[in-house]
């Protein structure tokens, strides 16, 4: 979008990184610390928790809106992918945080500082098909952690994340960062690639895990997607996945096998979308169990099928202590949802609470 077309709003935005980069030298001279939320657009609380915590520890928050080329399949929904610029604009120019600042009695009154909104073109300068065969180029890939759970059902999604995730830091040389946990897999790959690439702007200890954000009435996790769900299918369909994954969470805690917790949770969502595909009449929804599954945090591999809490978290074995991700995929209509829920110790991987 040329910046003649862009609405009106009183931060300042930024559609080429040569303009963004100025701004960002007075921050770096002023020693002035940057905050960074990535986000493809079509705002909501979930993101807007994410700018809080950038504006409640930095001097400056950035926030940048970029629909992804790269990280969406060819017959995935790129080309439908909400977008709701000048709302978004609105509810970034509404926010504001007060803050105590060390030295000063007066409490500091911080809104988010700007918002980087390049073109594809920018991004990509060498341009980009969605069909990874025909791709030429420099790509980002975090070998060995982008096959399992939403890589397996979404293979060339989080090489397109961690491409385009990379790019945005080399631009916006974020101080700190900050992820939601909705996407727990592309929020640790992308910590593990800062390390791996031995990133300085951030550095890993800075990118941070923001908890997931639910509607309070329902549960069911706050998504730029939920935008294409009907009220019917966000009312009935929706809620179950996150309802799948609690009785899950409860199986592992009362002790029962990872198979058992994964089966009683599948058991959920099929049940329900025996029901409700059943109608045939407006009620009928499609719905669709795409996974549920539990994976080490640390490696993303899947459980043993045997295994159960205690042989986990077995005293004196290196996995003590460590946390596993139990997550789902599921297909309410044309609408894929994605939740999880971490089973264990959430600070251990700076979950800020
Ligand atoms: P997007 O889906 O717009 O999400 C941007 C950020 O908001 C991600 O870190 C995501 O995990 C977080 N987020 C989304 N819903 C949330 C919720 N309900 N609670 C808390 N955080 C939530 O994720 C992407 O965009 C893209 O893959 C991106 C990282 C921008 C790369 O293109």
């Amino acid at each position: 979008m040329s910046s003649a077309h862009l609405p009106e709003c009183p931060i300042p935005i930024f559609t080429t990184v040569a303009s963004y980069r100025e701004w960002r030298r007075k921050a770096f001279d002023a020693k002035q610390t940057v905050g960074f939320v990535a986000t493809m657009g079509a705002l909501h609380e979930g993101h807007l928790a994410l700018v809080k915590r950038s504006l409640a520890a930095n001097d400056l928050t950035v926030l940048s809106i970029f629909v992804n080329p790269a990280q969406f399949a060819p017959h995935e929904d790129l080309a439908t992918y909400p977008s709701t610029l000048p709302r978004d604009l609105e509810s970034l120019s509404a926010m504001s945080l007060q803050v105590k600042v060390q030295g000063s009695n007066e409490p500091l009154t911080r809104t988010p500082s700007a918002v980087f909104l390049p073109t594809v073109s920018e991004m990509y300068p060498s341009g980009i098909s969605q069909d990874v065969s025909l791709q030429k180029g420099t790509f980002v890939e975090v070998k060995g952690y982008g096959h399992q759970m939403e890589g397996q059902s979404r293979p060339t999604f989080l090489r397109g994340v961690a491409t385009v995730v990379t790019k945005l830091f080399n631009a916006v040389e974020p101080t700190q960062t900050y992820f939601g946990q909705k996407d727990i897999q592309q929020a640790l790959l992308l910590r593990r690639m800062t390390r791996d690439m031995l990133l300085s702007h951030p550095s890993p200890d800075k990118l941070h895990i923001v908890p997931t954000v639910r509607d309070p009435a329902s549960s069911v996790a706050l998504s730029s997607r939920n935008a294409y769900l009907t009220p019917r299918e966000r009312e009935v369909a929706a809620p179950v996945l996150h309802a799948a994954l609690q009785i899950g969470k409860s199986a592992w805690q009362d002790g029962a096998s990872k198979q058992d917790c994964v089966r009683q949770a599948c058991a959920l969502i099929m049940d329900m979308a025996e029901k409700l595909n059943a109608f045939d009449n407006e009620e009928k929804i499609n719905v669709r169990l795409d996974y549920v599954e539990m994976n080490d945090t640390e490696s993303f591999d899947v459980l043993p099928d045997n295994i159960s809490r205690v042989q986990w978290d077995l005293e004196g074995s290196e996995r003590e202590g460590r946390p596993v991700i139990l997550s789902g995929a599921m297909w309410v209509g044309r609408t894929r949802l994605i939740d999880n829920i971490i089973l264990g110790d959430t600070r251990k991987l700076g979950i800020i609470e």
